[in-house]
């Protein structure tokens, strides 16, 4: 195979010492072209083609690099020798630097390192070409496979954030869904902590936050706390730990738990009234903690209590009325006969003395006269004669009595009045006096101070005797409280103001701490001791005035002192005219 040299040699005589030693070690293996200039390297580099290139520039390849580089340009495919007169190593590094394959000494050749130098460097650039083209090859797959997993990646990244946004509108959704829930709840890990809680829960259960929230009550968000200081199950009076109670159980059992009326106390010290069911948090066949839904039965609790209470004062009230009409004719026939009775002794009385002092003043001595003085003496007929009026007078008073309070009884029970009418107030304190006369005569005086001039007003009797009971035996609970030996005072004032009127009731009980008179209204809050007291007597008092008759009710208290309450109700009735009286 021959091996075509362009030889760049600016000087004849070596360019024919190069051509000989080629030819003479070569044997034929070299065609050389010879070039005398860069230029006509240049031009038969364009024209023909070569497998190699030896430059001599005498010495001017030291001061001249730019030809070389303008040759290597030309022929970057080609192995470049470069042949030097000088023997300098920096010369050769220099050729090398700019691209040449191997530089040689010219005094140290011959023609077999010539001939060495020119396969090597050719079979140097050919390995070269090979390894670039390998190399390149390589790259571009390198680059395929880059963009490939690049369009893989952003399909994979577009799915995930679709995946993600998704998933996140359906988190939101849920939320939505258990936020908008009337029922409160909240999910609970095994170890009773809140791993999710509803706004109804959160607004039920939560204690004020400092935080606000818009457009709802502040309330502190629970989840993320443990249950136990949220709120704790009252059972029997009994706080029941998270450890101890039904929502561990139900987490670790797995059985259904449910109370149509429970009690949670929450840890502020609310109590709230509450259905709730607790059933298992499953996850991938394993128990992982509790779901509690509940509801708020306060509403429902109080018109329980009401509807109760109101039909036992509709039955109640029949029966007295009843009681009282039967009571009523025997009483009269009782006071009438006692009437009869005193008006005939009088006379009978009045005869006997007669005969008496005419036995004694005709017949001074007889055996008559002494008997009947014996028998008048041993009767004791002087005390019986004088007691027998006061006797009668003190039974007409007693029947009198018993006939003003089966009045009172039948006024104040009113049974089945629904339909506002008009009433005498002053007249219903006293009928409201005289049938609770038992829960206050041993414990208070009462002061009654009743505006004559007080006009009647529109209201519901019965509702509002109610009211004026329980304030009475509130009133008396509290005096004997305070009092236990002493009698204390109740005082009873009516006023009229403006287009309503004014009842005040004050007591010299106990009085009231703030954080007892801050919670009187409540249903069902009471001080007194189980079976003395329900809670209810001053919520129904509320429920009564405010609700039913659009009037106001206030409570002025000082502990150790007394308690007085104001109640203003509209005269016609309507709510609308108390505003003006204020
Ligand atoms: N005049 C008062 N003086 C002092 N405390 C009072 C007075 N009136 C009410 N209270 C307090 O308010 C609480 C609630 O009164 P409320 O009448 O609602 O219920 P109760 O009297 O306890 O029970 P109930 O009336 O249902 O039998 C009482 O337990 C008591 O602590
Ligand atoms: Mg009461």
């Amino acid at each position: 195979m021959t091996t075509r040299v362009l030889l760049v040699d600016e000087s004849g005589a070596d360019a024919s010492k190069v051509i000989a030693m080629l030819a003479v070690s070569g044997r034929g293996e070299f065609h050389v072209t010879h070039a005398p200039t860069v230029g006509t390297a240049l031009t038969l580099l364009g024209g023909g083609s070569f497998d190699a290139i030896l430059v001599d520039f005498g010495k001017a390849v030291d001061v001249s690099p730019g030809r070389l580089a303008a040759l290597l340009v030309a022929a970057t495919e080609l192995p470049v020798v470069v042949l030097t007169e000088n023997d300098d190593e920096d010369v050769g590094a220099a050729a090398l630097q700019a691209g040449a394959q191997d530089y040689l000494v010219k005094s140290r050749i011959n023609g077999d390192v010539l001939r060495r130098v020119i396969r090597y460097s050719r079979e140097r650039t050919c390995v070269q070409r090979a390894f670039e083209t390998a190399l390149a090859d390589h790259q571009k797959r390198l680059e395929e496979l880059v963009v490939e997993r690049t369009g893989k990646l952003s399909r994979e990244i577009a799915d995930r954030v679709r995946i993600e946004a998704a998933l996140r509108e359906s988190q939101h959704r849920m939320q939505a869904i258990t936020d908008n829930l009337f029922e409160g709840v909240l999910v609970l890990d095994q170890a009773g902590h809140v791993i999710l809680s509803n706004q109804s829960a959160d607004l039920l259960l939560g204690e004020r936050s400092d935080v606000p929230l818009a457009g709802k009550e502040p309330k502190e968000p629970l989840a993320g706390k443990e249950i136990d200081a949220i709120f704790t199950l009252v059972v029997d009076k009994r706080r029941l730990p998270y450890q101890d109670g039904p929502f561990r159980q139900v987490a670790q059992t797995g059985e259904l738990h449910q109370e149509d009326d429970a009690v949670f106390q929450t840890a502020g010290g609310r109590s709230l009234m509450v259905a709730f069911a607790c059933s298992p948090l499953i996850d991938g066949g394993q128990r992982m903690g509790s779901i509690i839904s509940f509801r708020d039965i306060r509403a429902l609790k109080k018109a329980q209590q009401e509807a109760l209470q109101a039909s036992k004062l509709a039955s109640v009230g029949q029966l007295a009325a009843g009681i009282a009409h039967e009571i009523n004719t025997p009483t009269q026939y009782i006071g009438d006969n006692l009437r009869f009775i005193g008006d005939a002794f009088g006379v009978v009385s009045e005869v006997l003395e007669s005969s008496m002092a005419l036995v004694a003043a005709e017949l001074p001595d007889s055996a008559a006269a002494v008997k009947l003085r014996d028998e008048a003496e041993a009767a004791d007929l002087d005390y019986l004669l004088a007691e027998f009026p006061q006797a009668i007078s003190q039974s007409l008073e007693g029947v009198g009595q018993v006939s003003r309070i089966v009045l009172a009884m039948k006024e104040f029970s009113h049974p089945g009045e629904r339909e506002k009418v008009a009433v005498n107030l002053n007249r219903a304190i006293e009928n409201t006096l005289a049938v609770s006369r038992n829960e206050w005569k041993h414990v208070a005086e009462i002061d009654l101070d009743l505006d004559a001039a007080l006009p009647q007003i529109v209201c519901l009797p019965g509702e509002i005797n109610q009211v004026m009971l329980n304030l009475v035996v509130n009133a008396a609970h509290a005096i004997q409280l305070a009092k236990p030996t002493a009698k204390g005072r109740i005082a009873i004032a009516t006023r009229r103001r403006g287009a309503a009127v004014d009842i005040v009731i004050g007591d010299d009980g106990t009085g009231m701490p703030d954080e007892v008179k801050d919670r009187i209204f409540d249903p069902f809050f009471t001080t007194k001791a189980v079976g003395m007291g329900t809670g209810q007597g001053l919520a129904i008092c509320r429920d009564v005035v405010v609700a039913k008759h659009g009037g106001r009710i206030a409570v002025d208290t000082e502990e150790g002192k007394g308690t007085t309450f104001t109640i203003s109700l509209p005269i016609d009735g309507n709510s609308a005219s108390l505003d003006g009286s204020q």
